[in-house]
């Protein structure tokens, strides 16, 4: 089953490459790819033999772009922002290696999860490392709001995942605290992101308030296209195992709308299957609930959701002086939107 033939006009949108995004700041994004090579070196030959692992096989870079791209808008030419812009890719990735340990996960980025490398203790003790290595090093940069910034979103990342799992497999969640968890855990980041680039930009208060509220859109628009490919994606273009969110019982918007508008024996029913996720997972399955969610358009409901977070973060780009930044920024709107990886 093809992800296209869910979604009406998927296939008519041909967004542009992350590349052809990130084109007005390919000088940086180059140095900021040294710099993260750079965060393999360490005397402890264990510490950086499983750095150096988790650092070759580099992610799509959307957050650190984003600080990069924000930066440029505002004029911002100094070095720094690299620095800054490889912590905040260095944080999430850390969160990334703790994922994969509580999603039991086996495949990221195309690769192995370094739980799978690794073991969970050692990639335990990695994703800890990583997380305060990072932060640490921020307080080196000019200003020490910034590391504030940092701790404060690290914290709202660990607390966003912990009412996740504390949520899994409760067939009861509504929408409401389903956005309170993608806030937390995901969209958070992205706004701490455009924030930390104006507070090194000094922006205007407007802009400032601008680039924030599109971060945190762009932010939601990501988890929720996330979301559906748990379901609908590709597991060679995404690079990560499918179902998982199902598998592991979490509660995500596809599947709140899919239960949404069922009769109570439907619902009880379909909770039933649910469950055997967990007691039974043999006994169930993904397509099944893939046939139910078809049935009852959740999944297009949902990617209407993303949608009209992608409309609200256009509108607060929108705000910003028109640059070739801006610009780049709107599109990425698109990329995450339409995204298949
Ligand atoms: C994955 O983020 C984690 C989520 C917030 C859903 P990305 O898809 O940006 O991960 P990489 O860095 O490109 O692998
Ligand atoms: C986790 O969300 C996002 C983080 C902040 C770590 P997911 O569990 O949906 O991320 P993936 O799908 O494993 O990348
Ligand atoms: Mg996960
Ligand atoms: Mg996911």
């Amino acid at each position: 089953m093809s992800e296209i033939r869910i979604l009406p006009d998927y296939n008519q949108i041909t967004p542009l490459e992350l590349e052809t995004i990130f084109s007005p700041i390919k000088q940086e994004i180059r140095a900021l790819e040294k710099w993260l090579r750079k965060w393999s070196d360490h005397s402890l030959p264990v510490i950086k033999i499983m750095s150096k692992k988790v650092m070759a096989s580099p992610g799509k870079l959307i957050r650190p772009g984003l600080l990069l791209l924000v930066a440029k808008h505002l004029g911002y030419e100094a070095e720094d922002k690299i620095k800054l812009a490889a912590t905040v890719e260095v944080i999430h990735t850390a969160s990334l290696i703790h994922d994969d340990i509580i999603d039991n996960s086996t495949i990221r980025r195309g690769r192995k999860t370094a739980v799978l490398n690794f073991g969970p203790d050692f990639s335990l003790l990695l994703g800890d490392y990583l997380f305060i290595r990072s932060i640490g090093k921020s307080l080196s940069l000019s200003n020490k709001n910034l590391t504030l910034i940092l701790t404060r979103v690290a914290e709202e990342m660990v607390e966003g995942e912990i009412e996740e799992l504390s949520q899994s497999f409760n067939f009861d969640l509504t929408e409401n605290q389903y956005y309170q968890i993608i806030n937390k855990k995901t969209a958070g980041l992205f706004r701490a992101t455009a924030e930390l680039a104006c507070y090194l930009a000094r922006a205007k208060e407007k802009d400032k308030k601008s680039l924030i509220s599109y971060g945190r859109y762009l932010g939601q628009t990501f988890q929720i296209t996330d979301d559906l490919l748990d379901l609908i994606g590709n597991s060679t273009s995404t690079g990560k195992n499918k179902f998982s969110d199902l598998k592991e019982g979490r509660v995500t918007l596809p599947l709140i709308l899919a239960l949404k508008n069922l009769t109570p024996e439907e619902k009880k029913f379909w909770r039933s299957q649910l469950e055997k996720f967990k007691s039974e997972p043999a006994e169930v399955s993904p397509s099944a609930i893939l046939s139910l969610m078809e049935k009852t358009g959740s999944l297009e409901q949902t990617f209407k959701k993303a949608e009209e977070k992608a409309k609200q973060a256009k509108k607060a780009a929108g705000q910003l002086a028109d640059t070739i930044y801006r610009r780049s920024l709107l599109e990425l709107v698109d990329f995450v939107l339409y995204r298949n990886k």
